[in-house]
């Protein structure tokens, strides 16, 4: 009895010890390979031991120059609310020995191309290094996802902010991975704009696409045409009021944007899709005659007149000042469903536009319906429909964006069940949204004609931020898993269960997800 009693003892006090060290350490890592990244990096190793971030930590910068300060400061402001910590930035003097995180650029690693990094993790310090500040930027979603949760939060939170030792070697699999948002159908504002672009960030996407008119809504003041927002800004779908975004505030958008490394990316869709346009601009219509505002949801209906001279006058006074507003190399002419414009029209218009957009120093993107007219080298094609319009695209010898709308429309509803959402191109479970691979889509499309993939999210039933965030989460990690990780490197029996781990980190964020029961959510 007397054995029985201490050995009983000794298992209390072990169990008892055991229990304190792992509430001590809610999230204490041991092995950095088990550590549920999204998108999944290219290479992890684990090494013995951890990295503790403690108070009076160093961000040390290899470069005093505008864009590593700019993501130096985006890693402590990152940091600092949820550790309490007052993270400073080093930008010159020696390295500190210990409790630094050593931000590298220039490393001339060509393997890591622009947006590649590598990670190293020691008891002493953190080293993310990088050819390019934007490599870096990239690095620091990962080392956000390598904290516990909690340095998600706003508001201080208990660490301990340990990382297990190890080495990242990470760069992505496609050079476009992008999330569109439809600010025609209902408008949204310019901090929606901003919390969808920190979101997309956070899992290293790279390009935002603005849907910036369309039936219901023109959303970009153009100068040279104020009835466009003065009248075609004024409603939406269901005959809200509406909004636009002046010039001044959609550049600071570009610029939120670009702080993020995230390229904007403007669409205007032509020659269909253009009813608040025609009604703005009476010249647009055959008659002179404006049409009325349309605050339904009904497609196809609306066109430019194609054999009209000011309509292209109008056109190049557009994308003109859009040129100006648009550092990054792409303008959005739509291009699909242009049901009542005829065909014999619809060619030269999508040519004669691919002019003035290359004339203003952009290439042109359309969707894949645009195919069907000829477009030079450069051009992109976004498959949203028809497969048939993406392989027309690549015999001519253009990139291809992949958006199948079975796959990638963030807008379909998960189940027959969901509240929010469309489902005309199906239910797009979190599986579903997953599993694809964009060089196995279409046959006769590989991954060299590939730029990359893009998830839509057109905004017909959502009209506010929560509701944006339910059909964007959980899917989004997905396409920017499957833009950044070779697909040889992805399966789904992996993928969910850390996906499954991500829900702390939603919390903290404070994102309304789907809860969707394919997922082990922990
Ligand atoms: C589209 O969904 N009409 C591109």
């Amino acid at each position: 009895m007397k054995t029985i009693n201490a050995r009983f003892i000794l298992f209390l006090i072990t169990s008892f010890l055991a229990l304190s060290l792992t509430a001590a350490q809610p999230s204490a890592p041991n092995d950095l390979t088990m550590t549920p990244l999204i998108p999944k990096p290219v290479s992890i190793n684990n090494a013995e031991g951890v990295f503790e971030l403690k108070n009076n930590a160093v961000v040390w910068i290899s470069e005093n120059t505008p864009g590593m300060v700019k993501v130096a400061k985006y890693l402590t402001d990152r940091l600092n609310p949820a550790t309490g910590f007052n993270v400073i930035i080093l930008t010159s003097g020696t390295i500190p020995t210990s409790n630094c995180i050593l931000l590298e650029t220039n490393i001339s690693n060509s393997q890591l191309g622009q947006e590649g990094y590598e990670l190293k993790i020691t008891a002493e310090n953190i080293r993310l290094a990088a050819n390019t500040a934007e490599g870096i930027f990239r690095g620091i979603q990962t080392l956000r996802q390598l904290l516990p949760a909690s340095i998600e939060s706003n508001t201080r939170q208990e660490g301990p902010w340990v990382i297990a030792n190890g080495a990242i070697l990470d760069y992505p699999a496609y050079a476009y991975r992008g999330a569109m948002l439809d600010v025609a159908r209902h408008f949204f504002g310019a901090d929606v704009v901003k919390r969808y672009i920190d979101l997309i960030a956070a899992y290293k996407m790279n390009y935002l696409h603005l849907h910036l008119a369309d039936d219901q809504g023109w959303r970009i003041e153009i100068k040279s045409w104020p009835a466009l927002t003065e009248i075609g800004g004024s409603t939406q779908v269901g005959g809200g009021k509406g909004g636009f975004y002046s010039q001044d505030t959609y550049n600071e958008i570009v610029q939120y944007a670009a702080d993020r490394y995230i390229t904007v990316v403007p669409e205007i869709d032509m020659p269909g899709h253009t009813n608040a346009a025609l009604a703005s601009i009476p010249k647009l219509n055959p008659d002179n005659n404006p049409v009325k505002l349309y605050t339904g949801t009904n497609v196809g209906f609306s066109t430019l007149q194609t054999n009209k001279d000011f309509t292209y006058e109008f056109l190049n006074d557009v994308f003109r000042e859009l040129a100006v507003m648009t550092p990054g190399p792409y303008i959005h002419v739509g291009g699909d469903e242009s049901h009542v414009t005829k065909k014999e029209d619809y060619i030269p218009f999508i040519e004669h536009v691919q002019e003035i957009v290359s004339a203003n120093g952009k290439q042109m993107i359309g969707w894949d319906e645009t195919t069907q007219a000829a477009l030079k080298p450069g051009a992109i094609a976004q498959y949203w429909a028809k497969a048939e319009n993406a392989k027309r695209g690549v015999s001519k010898g253009l990139k291809i964006l992949m958006s199948p709308a079975a796959k990638a429309y963030l807008d379909m509803k998960y189940d027959p069940k969901s509240q929010l959402g469309l489902s005309w191109a199906g239910y797009i479970e979190v599986d579903t949204g997953y599993k694809w691979d964009p060089a196995r889509m279409v046959p006769g499309i590989s991954k060299e004609n590939i730029l990359g993939i893009e998830a839509p999210l057109w905004s017909e039933t959502v009209s506010n931020m929560d509701e944006i965030e339910y059909l964007l989460f959980p899917r989004l990690p997905g396409y920017a898993e499957i833009g950044w990780t070779d697909s040889a490197d992805r399966n789904w029996e992996d993928y969910k269960v850390r996906l499954g781990q991500q829900a702390g980190r939603f919390k903290f964020m404070e994102i309304d997800y789907y809860p969707s029961v394919k997922v082990p959510w922990k």
